[in-house]
């Protein structure tokens, strides 16, 4: 039995067709045009003033959910009561000033948001614990995605707090080790598809079984999660924005997430002004740079994506038309930088005493390009979200020992 929500609701995600259906709806996309559905709720009255004590306060709490760094921000989610949450108390990651990193960027100063510091190791978990959470909620058994790996580990570990089945869908050779000894650790049922990650999504959304919920970043409860990234942030920077929020794209999920916060934080006037979103692709796997270069309105396909960052190895985003949303809203920037950028800007990192897996440095190799063209200033404030711990590709560290030093 589902307990009733009039809080929040599910809203077609394309501003032009703003079809609103009640937050049980099962599906992922508007049922009038197909985009993909984003959750609306109400924050309720407080001010931006009071929201800011509050979020501050909790901090010092030992209460459940104000351990979360998610749940923290619940004024901003979808409603679920303390006791049928599902939470390892996620988030409470600090903002790290970058040294020898921010000199490589060619910067005087540069921050790192470590999302790879969550409890399995990746950004994930701010998603998994709100979407698992709803799972519940719905009386769903089975739980399932297709992952290059994080995502895997992060519902499978969830699901196992839940006592939900997790069943995961990788490609066969295109998930790090480390994931997959994650996943079966957390105890998923784990399906390897030939083929890539797009084809591994083809394959789940192709399962017939209406009794799966599936936990990909088209399930907007995700995004819900992913976007209190944005919330600690601010609160740990005082609420006043950098310049620039610098962040790794592969589905796209994750710049959905952020730039739906920007949005929502603007609208409830909790933002002076509003940072500037830079998404960095892979260059063999650089299906939004193409979009945009292209005009924004058509998704430009990468066949068969490439490139050493095995995590972000899409081409076909699926969360594409919110990340344009989010590029336009912020007056944001995408670039694509090369696998021996992401590998140098990787040691750089290490060398820095902090550690982060491949897809995670292009944010370090984006800034460096934007800073040495330009675009942006030495003395701009800027904070490079990292996503995934150093652990969990191993083998991308031992395969580049020697083969160059940042
Ligand atoms: N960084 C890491 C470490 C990731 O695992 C991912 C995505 C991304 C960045 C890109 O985020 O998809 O929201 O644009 N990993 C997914 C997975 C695809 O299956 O674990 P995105």
């Amino acid at each position: 039995m589902v307990s009733s929500d009039t809080r929040s609701r599910l809203c077609c995600s394309e501003a032009g067709c703003g079809k609103s259906v009640p937050r049980d709806f099962r599906g992922y996309s508007c049922p009038a045009c197909g985009n993909l559905l984003q959750v609306v709720t109400d924050p309720g009255p407080d001010s931006p003033e009071r929201l800011k004590q509050v979020w501050r306060e909790r901090r010092g709490s030992n209460h459940l959910l104000d351990t979360s760094g998610v749940w923290r921000y619940r004024e901003f989610l979808p409603y679920a009561p303390g006791d049928e949450v599902f939470s390892l108390s996620e988030g409470n990651v600090p903002l790290l000033p970058g040294q020898k990193t921010a000199q490589y960027g060619g910067l005087e100063r540069l921050w790192f948001k470590h999302l790879g510091w969550n409890p399995t190791g990746s950004f994930k978990d701010l998603g998994m614990t709100v979407a698992v959470t709803e799972a519940a909620r719905r009386g769903a058994k089975v739980v399932a995605c297709a992952s290059t790996g994080n995502t895997a580990a992060s519902m499978a570990a969830y699901a196992a707090r839940a006592g939900l089945r997790a069943r995961v869908y990788l490609p066969r050779g295109g998930a790090a080790g480390p994931k997959l000894a994650q996943a079966l650790d957390f105890g998923a049922e784990i399906q390897q598809v030939e083929g890539n990650f797009d084809d591994a999504l083809r394959q789940l959304m192709a399962e017939p079984d209406p009794d799966i919920y599936f936990l990909n970043s088209i399930n907007p409860f995700r995004i819900e999660g992913q976007k209190t990234a944005i919330f600690e942030l601010l609160d740990q920077m005082d609420w006043n924005p950098p310049d620039f929020i610098v962040l790794p794209g592969g589905n796209l999920g994750n710049s959905a997430a952020f730039g739906k916060a920007i949005e929502e934080l603007s609208a409830a006037g909790l933002l002076a002004r509003i940072p500037r979103l830079v998404i960095v692709q892979a260059q063999g796997s650089n299906a939004l740079v193409r979009t945009v270069r292209a005009g924004g309105r058509a998704l430009e396909v990468v066949p068969n994506p490439q490139t050493l960052a095995s995590a972000i190895r899409i081409g076909e985003p699926k969360s594409w038309k919110k990340a344009v949303r989010a590029l336009r809203f912020t007056n944001g920037l995408v670039l694509d930088v090369t696998d021996d950028e992401i590998i140098a800007a990787k040691q750089v990192l290490g060398r820095d005493g902090i550690g982060s897996e491949p897809a995670s440095a292009t944010t370090l190799a984006g800034v460096r390009r934007l800073a040495a063209e330009g675009v942006i200033d030495r003395s701009a404030t800027v904070v490079a979200f990292l996503t995934g711990h150093a652990l969990k590709d191993t083998d991308a560290i031992l395969n580049s020992v020697g083969r160059r030093d940042g």
